[in-house]
């Protein structure tokens, strides 16, 4: 199927994991696609696996500076921005008495103000060209609710959630729509880092806390990035232009609201 045919679409922190999947789906879909990432080698590298369709573009999501000039990038070589997902973002885990101000700055920095000002960035351009379009964030099961050794990226991770509510109620009236998918336990290079903190922090061997919050999903297995990408394409037709600022658990059954 072709539901993306003539679209384009800026994916952050695509290079690798559940971004890089969305880039490959939306190619596979017939958009053009923009891989920004910090990692400019990798997203180079990943880019040219996806063919003439996908370009890379450096962008540091923490840095106002080179938000602008990836925007302008992605623009000149895309013509346009039809679609965004801010997808970049750190992990970090800790008891709260251990909490280091440079994390939480960090964190904070990537996964809340790299989405804000991306989205605000993307949105202007919207604006300005008319007719709209659509923003998908990044949210997680993590933003859903407290976890006794992450409290700040749970922290980020609900203002992501509640930055799609605030943003997604301003800006349906340019026709953008701006929504968040919540995934839960999602295997790839991510995840080997999480595992190394709770390995860490819990004395575990490394794979176990892997293994046990695998076994803990109803689904009855962690989640891979493909799980994710039906909701990505759809959030990103027009199917999809009745639903405003909603975040859509994508979990394997882990979380209900
Ligand atoms: N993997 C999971 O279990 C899981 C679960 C819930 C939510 N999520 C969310 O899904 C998204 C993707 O997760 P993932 O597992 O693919 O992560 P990942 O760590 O594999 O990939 C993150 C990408 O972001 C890039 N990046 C980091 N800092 C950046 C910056 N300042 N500017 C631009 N790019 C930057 C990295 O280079 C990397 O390519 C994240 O928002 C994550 O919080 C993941």
């Amino acid at each position: 199927m072709n539901r993306l045919t003539g679209k384009t679409a800026l994916i952050t922190g695509a290079a690798r994991g559940i971004g890089f999947a969305f880039a490959k789906t939306y190619v596979n879909e017939g958009a053009r696609v923009a891989i920004a990432d910090i990692n400019f080698d990798r997203a180079k590298s990943a880019a040219s696996e996806l063919g003439e369709n996908c370009i890379a573009i450096e962008m540091d999501v923490t840095s106002q500076t080179s938000i602008d000039s990836a925007i302008v990038e992605a623009v000149n070589k895309l013509q346009r921005i039809d679609i965004l997902i801010n997808n970049a973002a750190l992990f970090s885990a800790a008891p709260v008495v251990d909490i280091k101000r440079e994390d939480f700055d960090s964190l904070f920095s990537i996964n809340v103000g790299g989405v804000l000002f991306t989205m605000q960035a993307v949105a202007r351009h919207m604006i300005e060209r008319g007719g709209g379009g659509k923003i998908i964030n990044m949210a997680s099961q993590a933003g859903r609710r407290g976890e006794p050794l992450v409290a700040v990226y749970c922290a980020t991770k609900a203002a992501v959630i509640s930055l799609t509510q605030s943003a997604g109620l301003n800006l349906i009236e340019h026709g953008i729509n701006v929504n968040a998918i919540s995934p839960g336990v999602v295997d790839g290079e991510h995840w080997e880092g999480v595992d190394a903190f709770f390995a860490k922090l819990e004395n575990k061997p490394k794979g176990q806390k892997k293994q046990e919050v695998g076994e803990g999903v109803p689904f009855g297995r962690m989640g891979v990035a493909e799980d994710l990408t039906g909701m990505a394409v759809f959030l990103a037709t027009d199917e999809a232009d009745y639903i405003v600022a909603q975040t859509f658990n994508v979990d394997g059954g882990q979380w209900m609201n």
